[in-house]
């Protein structure tokens, strides 16, 4: 396998029907909603193509659920080194279905999360929709990125404040925390008796050099109060097929949870199931492709930036596929998003959906072929400079 197969043309982009291509005009280059521009991997399609030709559209076989939870276990330990046991994890049919009933189990009306912002938005949505307290902890941003402002946690932590929601590694700002970080947090979390919902949809998308640490492998005593969220659907862009995992880190954490009606999530398809089970075994060699073509990607954009756009303030990401991008000194008369939407023909995520302090940022996703990322970033550059 070589990377050739990644180097989609823009036209058949646009033939697909999915979210990002789909939203705005046919003249309009989608860089916004997480979802790649890449192929699946071989492994991947040979696994849905065998249910297809098999018309295997029935209910999936009695094991098929456990099958995919020891991939899941083999591909942590393999990895990320982290050593799980597999019956300590649950199978559902997406990360935030799982946010939503932790929130709903583990916490009451009027409660604080904490959420480290900006974030990803359906974060603030879960805390929203459930009636809880927005705990926010804006990041700390200096010459050097982003990092978490630990002072303000302790000061924004009273008691009410039941859980924290980790996006690690952290969407959209793209870091990959650090041990010492995460060690920090859970003294806290400790401290305080929160439950952490760690959502590590990110994991595999690490640059070289960093790792990532899953929160619960820092120890048996935060394990104990760890929801692990995660799934193979942002690394092997499948995320329209609906399979994800939960893992508790300990068996009363796991009993406590499942006391809600577990009906209530449904069951993933046989085909996230094998399409999962298939990225997990045998999707290692494309997802070290792509990863090669990310870290160009956002290298490209951070030379392309610091050359021809040099106002839009960036930290490169250690992790994720997504640059955030400050406008700020831009100074337009609109927002970011609707700029570069009707200037540039650019679709770009809005900053303000990820907190309001950020109406002046754009989140952009560099998934997609060399070419198609020139195209983009020429039309962002040419829009302000007209
Ligand atoms: C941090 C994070 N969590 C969760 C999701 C969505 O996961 P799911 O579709 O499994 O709910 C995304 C999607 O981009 C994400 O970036």
């Amino acid at each position: 396998m070589d990377a050739s197969f990644l180097d989609i043309p823009l036209d058949r982009l646009r033939d697909k029907r999915g979210m990002k291509w789909s939203r705005y005009g046919d003249d309009v280059i989608g860089a916004w909603v997480a979802d790649m521009d890449f192929p699946v991997a071989p492994a991947i399609q040979e696994a849905i193509d065998d249910i297809q030709a098999g018309n295997e559209f029935g209910y999936p076989a009695d094991d098929a659920g456990a099958t995919v939870r020891e991939a899941f276990a083999d591909w942590m330990k393999r990895e990320h080194r982290w050593r799980i046991d597999p019956d300590d994890t649950l199978l559902l049919g997406d990360v935030l279905q799982a946010m939503h009933a932790a929130i709903l189990r583990f916490s009451e009306p009027g409660d604080g999360l904490v959420v480290q912002t900006p974030i990803y938005p359906p974060f603030l949505g879960a805390v929203k929709a459930n009636n809880r307290r927005l705990d926010e902890n804006p990041l700390l941003r200096d010459t050097n990125g982003y990092g978490i402002d630990f002072d303000r946690l302790r000061a924004v932590i009273d008691k009410r404040t039941k859980m924290l929601l980790l996006c690690n590694p952290h969407n959209p700002t793209g870091r990959a925390f650090s041990r010492k970080e995460l060690k920090k947090l859970a003294e806290i979390a400790l401290e305080h008796d929160l439950i952490v919902v760690s959502d590590e949809i990110h994991m595999d998308l690490v640059y070289p050099d960093l790792k990532h640490i899953p929160f619960a492998s820092l120890g048996p005593e935060i394990a104990a109060r760890t929801i692990t969220l995660s799934s193979a659907s942002k690394s092997f862009n499948i995320a329209g097929l609906r399979c994800a995992v939960a893992h508790f880190g300990a068996p009363e954490l796991r009993r406590a949870f499942s006391k809600i009606n577990l009906r209530l999530f449904g069951t993933p398809s046989i085909v996230g199931m094998v399409a999962t089970q298939a990225a997990w075994r045998d999707g290692k060699q494309w997802l070290s492709l792509v990863r090669e073509q990310l870290d160009e990607n956002r290298q490209r954009v951070e030379i392309f930036l610091s050359a021809n756009l040099p106002e839009i303030g960036f930290h490169m990401p250690e992790a994720t596929y997504l640059a955030w991008l400050d406008c700020t000194a831009l100074e337009l008369d609109e927002r970011p998003q609707e700029f570069f939407l009707k200037q540039a023909k650019v679709g770009l995520n809005p900053g303000s959906d990820f907190s309001p302090a950020s109406d002046k940022f754009v989140r952009l996703n560099f998934a997609t072929p060399p070419a198609v990322l020139n195209e983009i970033l020429n039309r962002m550059s040419y829009a302000v400079k007209r």
